[in-house]
């Protein structure tokens, strides 16, 4: 018997589990809302879904970091963050360029894409030293400007994703700008050369081998990531129940 035939097991057990997308995953994308054909079907026998999602891992009740790595994250991203993470730990940087590079681009694990430097860095700011947020929140723009004292150059990967003639918004350049002027400016652009080389399907590193660095520069709320009432904890909740309807 598994865990979905137990009534206990699921909330909504033993109902048809109806899941909106959240606007932002189809705005744009020529797919219509469901919103209306959704509800329509709410019946005694449907429910709009809410709590965990039998579709998904089920979390701890008190999910650290690493569960989210685990159970949450798409592959793509959870190879590559802990890809780059493993170069600047193998490259023998500071743990926070580590710490850095596996949070940086944290929120398209499960999250969101857009403007994904800027979330990221709000998702962990509550639980990092603020030089390691910094860096996240400013590789995002540090990305599309070259760095030839330390050989970073514009990402031929960008020139296939956005076109060669693509144009650097005015917010990027700005930030881009304010971040070559900061103190912390090598801790960021360490970041995005590391960033750079950590896209071979081949590799797979195992997030284990981060715990004690985790342990010595993420502090794990005792509540567990989502419940400690922290400015970003919805954030963590979001990405723990990503189909709720509200
Ligand atoms: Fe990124
Ligand atoms: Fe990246």
């Amino acid at each position: 018997m598994d865990a979905e035939d137990h009534d206990c097991a699921w909330p909504q057990a033993g109902r048809t589990r109806l899941v909106l997308q959240s606007p932002i995953s189809f705005l744009g994308t020529g797919l219509p809302s469901n919103e209306d054909a959704l509800l329509s079907r709410l019946a005694p026998d449907t429910v709009m879904m809410m709590g965990d999602n039998p579709a998904l891992p089920r979390m701890p009740d008190r999910p650290h970091l690493l569960d989210f790595f685990r159970l949450r994250f798409q592959d793509l991203t959870c190879r590559h963050l802990l890809q780059s993470a493993n170069l600047a730990l193998k490259a023998g940087m500071d743990e926070k360029v580590i710490m850095a590079c596996l949070l940086h681009d944290i929120s398209n694990g499960a999250l969101i894409r857009v403007d994904h430097g800027y979330w990221s860095a709000q998702l962990v700011a509550p639980y990092v030293d603020e030089e390691v947020a910094w860096a996240v929140k400013y590789h995002q723009p540090l990305r599309y400007f070259a760095d030839e004292s330390v050989g970073y150059q514009y990402p031929d990967g960008y020139h296939r994703f956005f076109g060669p003639d693509y144009v650097i918004p005015e917010y990027i350049r700005r930030d881009a700008e304010e971040a070559r002027r900061h103190r912390w400016y090598m801790t960021s652009r360490l970041v995005t050369l590391h960033d750079l080389y950590s896209f071979d399907p081949a590799v797979t590193v195992d997030p284990d081998i981060f715990t004690d660095i985790i342990g010595r520069n993420f502090r794990s709320p005792a509540e567990g990531l989502g419940f400690d009432g922290s400015p970003v904890a919805h954030m963590w909740r979001t990405m723990i129940w990503p189909n709720n309807f509200l």
